[in-house]
């Protein structure tokens, strides 16, 4: 696939949140999507054992910057095909989409570890604003991810671009998620996400990822996301 495109700098939410984004946008089809490393050490995050952490990044994370990577180059070749079928298109971007947002979300949850688990800065001052007290929005954040115990999805607190909102958010797979809003502390409710640790407890994976929260990260995003917003 041909290099990334000097198209023009692109100051992202995703460059400044610590994600992986290129500084240049990247060309369509491009397949260069390369894996993040994490950026705390695995072995020392606190009831979240360093094979489940491992096993998460190295199997599902990459898992699907690589099949990203070749929804990308098939798209690439039926763009040179006049006769591809309409429905075999569908098909390669419903993957596109798809596995755009496992990256997406994978790159938010496992920047958002590796911290202390106490809220603080601008958004738990938001979020006690919104939600009454930083304890009300972590019961209401526990709900949200309880509900998809034994069934997959993401838990999402995000600041939406078009309403303004601070708010939980419900997504059932990597594909769903409020129109505009900008992910702010990310966690995966996938079985895989927990089963190695806790079997179906999801409860207790629940706490263990509160506890590791790197509210730094957190914060960082809320106040970007404020400043695209205002
Ligand atoms: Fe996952």
């Amino acid at each position: 696939m041909g290099a990334a495109a000097t198209v023009a700098a692109l100051p992202s939410f995703a460059q400044e949140t610590s994600m992986n984004a290129p500084k240049v946008l990247r060309s369509a089809f491009a397949a260069t999507h390369t894996p993040k490393p994490l950026r705390f050490d695995p072995a020392k995050l606190a009831g979240l054992s360093e094979k489940l952490i491992r096993s998460h990044w190295e199997n599902n994370y990459i898992g699907s910057v690589k099949t990203l990577n070749v929804i990308e180059g098939r798209l690439a070749s039926a763009m040179q095909d006049k006769d591809f079928p309409p429905i075999a298109y569908g098909g390669l971007k419903r993957e596109e989409l798809h596995r755009v947002g496992s990256v997406i979300l994978h790159e938010h949850y496992f920047d958002n570890l590796g911290g202390d688990g106490k809220p603080g800065g601008e958004v738990a001052k938001a979020l006690a604003q919104v939600y009454g007290s930083v304890a009300a929005w972590e019961a209401e954040f526990r709900r949200t991810a309880m509900s998809l115990a034994g069934g997959s999805g993401w838990c999402v607190l995000s600041l939406n671009a078009a309403t303004g909102e601070l708010r939980n958010q419900w997504a059932w797979d990597h594909m769903h998620g409020a129109v505009g809003g900008l992910p702010l502390l990310v966690l995966d409710m996938y079985e895989h996400s927990y089963h190695m640790d806790y079997g179906s407890a999801a409860a207790k994976y629940l706490d263990a990822f509160l506890a590791n929260v790197d509210w730094n990260i957190v914060d960082q995003r809320f106040q970007h996301a404020r400043r695209l917003t205002a």
